[in-house]
């Protein structure tokens, strides 16, 4: 993503068209990003963002896509939220006025439609109320809710590593060390964030976790009972596109009945004919919903979650943030997106030079101590 960036910042453009940039970008290179935006580049910029924080910095206009209109809020997305709100009391107040109009006026056409004295009238109020412009109410936005049924209880001590570390071997027999001495316990219920720069080996130490690749020294050893989920940082491209939605997530959950599948694809938006379309057919966030839905509708007490937010709009990742503040199990994940890590972890750990350091508090305490931003 870095390097995809460079290479257009470099060329000075007058225009920019920026469809979600900050997805899999570290933080430090989101705030680089933001301030270059903000304060260099001197072009006009059009773009596609979920990140609430990186909106806010940067934009002065938010142009909502949304019931088959378009509609300009001249303000960041703070202002977008509230101005929306406003103007959806304001329509919704207009619309019941008008409702409360109508129903007098059909009240006093239905009493005079019999009587010639009032012939009239009544042809002159029908007339008008069949001019009057309907105001509509366009359906709340849909939004994910997930929902974990209640996890089997864990132990209390959900991983024990030791002196654990990691290296990948290089085509050229060489290998590229990752981290090591990690050593801890993973308590059940801990939400934790793993941070770092993009390379510092955030994913790699997730795939430890996860039991998909071995460490290459010390042990790490999972507690009784735990069952475990990974959501990995690629998820989306290991679904077979020629697959239906319905056909992925069967195959996780080849016990369940239709019903219950039904539901489940229901809770992440997808519901009737949609089941049936092909996975190469969806949308970057449409397929981030395919892969929570077959991790999520089974009973998991032990999450790893490698950036589950990318792809996934505002609403959405609330939902999964509500989701994931209220999951009775233990959670690790990475995420570079700041609201998201502020309100949902407890501990921090930060993979920097083949370290990792634990900070046992939340994220804004790891700001604090880290010294890594002004902000
Ligand atoms: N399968 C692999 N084989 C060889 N090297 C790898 C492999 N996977 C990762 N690496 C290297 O290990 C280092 C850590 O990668 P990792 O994917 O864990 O980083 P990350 O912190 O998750 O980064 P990002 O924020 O970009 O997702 C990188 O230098 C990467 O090039
Ligand atoms: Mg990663």
């Amino acid at each position: 993503m870095r390097i995809a960036l460079a290479k257009i910042l470099t060329l000075k453009p007058d225009v920019l068209l920026l469809d979600e940039p900050t997805n899999h970008l570290d933080v430090e290179s989101i705030v680089w990003l933001e301030e270059w935006l903000a304060d260099t580049f001197d072009g006009a910029l059009l773009m596609t963002s979920h990140d609430r924080d990186f909106m806010n910095r940067i934009v002065t206009r938010i142009v909502e896509v949304a019931n088959k209109t378009v509609t300009t809020y001249g303000g960041n997305y703070d202002f977008y939220e509230r101005e929306r709100d406003i103007r959806r009391e304001q329509l919704l107040a207009s619309h019941k006025r008008q409702q409360d109009m109508l129903a007098k006026e059909e009240e006093f056409i239905a009493r005079f439609a019999a009587r010639a004295s009032h012939a009239a009238q009544v042809q002159s109020r029908v007339k008008k109320i069949e001019k009057i412009e309907r105001i509509e109410i366009p359906a709340e936005e849909r939004v994910v809710r997930f929902t974990f049924s209640e996890p089997p209880r864990s132990g209390d001590d959900v991983v024990v590593m030791d002196g654990l570390g990691k290296e990948w071997p290089l085509p050229d027999g060489s290998v590229k060390p990752v981290f090591s001495g990690v050593s801890g316990i993973i308590k059940r219920q801990s939400k934790i964030a793993v941070v770092g720069v993009n390379g510092a080996g955030k994913s790699t130490f997730l795939k430890v976790l996860a039991g998909q690749t071995e460490p290459t020294s010390g042990t790490i050893n999972l507690g009784a009972n735990v069952e475990l989920g990974y959501f990995s940082q690629h998820a989306m491209e290991i679904l077979d596109p020629k697959k239906t939605i319905f056909e992925t997530v069967q195959e996780v959950m080849p016990l369940a009945n239709r019903g219950v599948l039904m539901n489940l694809l229901g809770a992440f938006l997808f519901s009737g004919d949609a089941v049936d379309k092909r996975i190469e057919n969806l949308s970057g966030g449409e397929k981030s919903r395919v892969v929570l839905a077959t991790l999520l509708g089974r009973p998991i007490n032990f999450l790893i979650l490698d950036e589950p937010t990318n792809h996934l709009d505002i609403r959405s990742r609330e939902m999964l943030l509500e989701a994931l503040q209220s999951f009775a199990g233990t959670v690790v994940l990475v995420s570079h997106d700041r609201h998201f890590l502020r309100h949902l972890v407890d501990r921090v750990l930060e993979v920097d030079h083949g370290e990792m350091r634990v900070y046992e508090g939340n994220y804004e305490y790891y700001l604090e101590k880290s010294h890594h931003f002004a902000h």
